[in-house]
C-alpha cells in the first residue's frame, strides 16, 4: 500500500508541470488587442510605396551636407524605406516635367497618378505600411457632398458607407438630412475621434458609426450606397472588393475620379463649381 502511495507521488511530480502548464494555457484569454503596426511617424522612417502599375524611377538625395544620394527603381506594390532623422529630396519625371519634392522624416508617401494621369508623389495619411494609403486626407466640399447625396436618392432605409471617411462629413450629412444609417471606414484615429465628436454635435450619433478599419478588407455587404473620394489607383484597388461585396443595385458615388472598367455601370455624371472655386466631378454607378 505504502509502496503504491510513493509510486503515485513520484509519478505526479513528473506529470504536474505538464498538467499545470496546460491548464494555464487553457485559462489564458486570447489577446483581443487589434494589432496595429507602428506608423512611419513612430519609427521616424520615410516610406515610399508604388501603387501604380509600372516601375517608377527616381533619384534621392539626403538633405544634409555629404548626404547619400542615388538613383533607384521602385517596382509596383513595393516599398522603399529610409531610416535616420533626415529629410530626402526626391526627383522624378511627371510627364515631360521634372518634379522635385522634399519629404520629411517620419512620413509615408506613395507614387500614384494625379487627376491629369501624370505620375506624382503623394504624402499618405495614416502612415502605416502594412495597409495601402488609399488617399491623403482632403475634404469633399459641402456643396459636393449635398449633390452626391441627392444623386444617390437617399432615404431612411439606406445604409451609406464612406470609404476613407475623413472627418465624417458625408456619413453625418446623410444621417442628418435623410435619416440614413451610415458607417465611416477610416484608418486615422484622430479623424475617427473628430468624426465621433462631429456626429454628436450634429445629433446623429445613434445613426452613424466610425470604424478604424482598412477599407480594402472591410465587410461592405449591408451597404446600399458607397461613397469614395480616393485616387485613380485606389478606386482600381477597391473595384474588385466592391464587386465581391456589394449587393446588386447598390449605388457607388465617386468624387473626382472615375472607376476604370465600370463604364457600363455609369448612371450619371455631374460637374459643379464648389465653394473652393474649383470644378468637381461626381460619378454615379450602379453595381
Ligand atoms: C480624400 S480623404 C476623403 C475624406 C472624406 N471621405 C471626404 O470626402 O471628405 C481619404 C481618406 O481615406 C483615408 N484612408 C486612406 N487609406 C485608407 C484605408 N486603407 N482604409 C480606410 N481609410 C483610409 C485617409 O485617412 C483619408 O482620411
Amino acid at each position: 500500500m505504502l509502496i503504491a502511495f510513493y509510486v503515485l507521488v513520484i509519478f505526479s511530480l513528473f506529470i504536474s508541470p505538464e498538467v499545470s502548464s496546460k491548464s494555464f494555457k487553457c485559462n489564458a484569454e486570447p489577446s483581443k488587442k487589434i494589432s496595429i503596426s507602428p506608423t512611419s511617424q513612430e519609427k521616424k522612417e520615410i516610406t515610399i510605396r508604388n501603387i501604380t502599375k509600372e516601375t517608377v524611377h527616381y533619384t534621392f538625395h539626403e538633405a544634409r551636407s555629404y548626404g547619400e544620394s542615388g538613383e533607384r527603381s521602385l517596382a509596383k506594390d513595393e516599398i522603399h524605406r529610409y531610416s535616420g532623422d533626415v529629410a530626402l529630396d526626391i526627383t522624378f519625371m511627371h510627364g515631360d516635367e521634372e518634379m522635385s519634392y522634399r519629404i520629411d522624416p517620419g512620413s509615408a508617401n506613395s507614387f500614384r497618378h494625379d487627376e491629369n494621369n501624370k505620375l506624382d508623389l503623394f504624402q499618405g495619411s495614416h502612415g502605416r505600411t502594412d495597409v495601402v494609403d488609399l488617399a491623403p486626407y482632403l475634404e469633399t466640399p459641402i456643396s459636393v457632398v449635398e449633390k452626391m447625396l441627392e444623386m444617390a436618392k437617399l432615404d431612411k432605409d439606406d445604409v451609406l458607407y464612406d470609404i476613407g471617411s475623413g472627418d465624417g462629413r458625408i456619413v453625418i450629412a446623410a444621417a442628418k438630412k435623410y435619416g440614413a444609417r451610415g458607417v465611416g471606414l477610416e484608418l486615422d484615429p484622430q479623424l475617427i475621434r473628430k468624426s465621433e465628436a462631429n456626429a454628436k454635435a450634429a445629433g446623429v450619433e445613434n445613426l452613424v458609426k466610425f470604424r478604424m478599419e482598412d477599407a480594402t478588407k472591410a465587410n461592405l455587404s449591408e451597404a446600399t450606397v458607397v461613397t469614395m473620394y480616393l485616387l485613380i489607383e485606389s478606386n482600381e484597388l477597391m473595384r474588385p472588393h466592391l464587386e465581391r461585396q456589394l449587393k446588386l443595385g447598390a449605388y457607388v458615388l465617386t468624387h473626382n475620379y472615375a472607376i476604370e472598367q465600370w463604364e457600363n455601370k455609369l448612371l450619371d455624371y455631374v460637374s459643379l463649381k464648389a465653394e473652393d472655386g474649383k470644378e468637381h466631378s461626381i460619378y454615379l454607378y450602379r453595381r
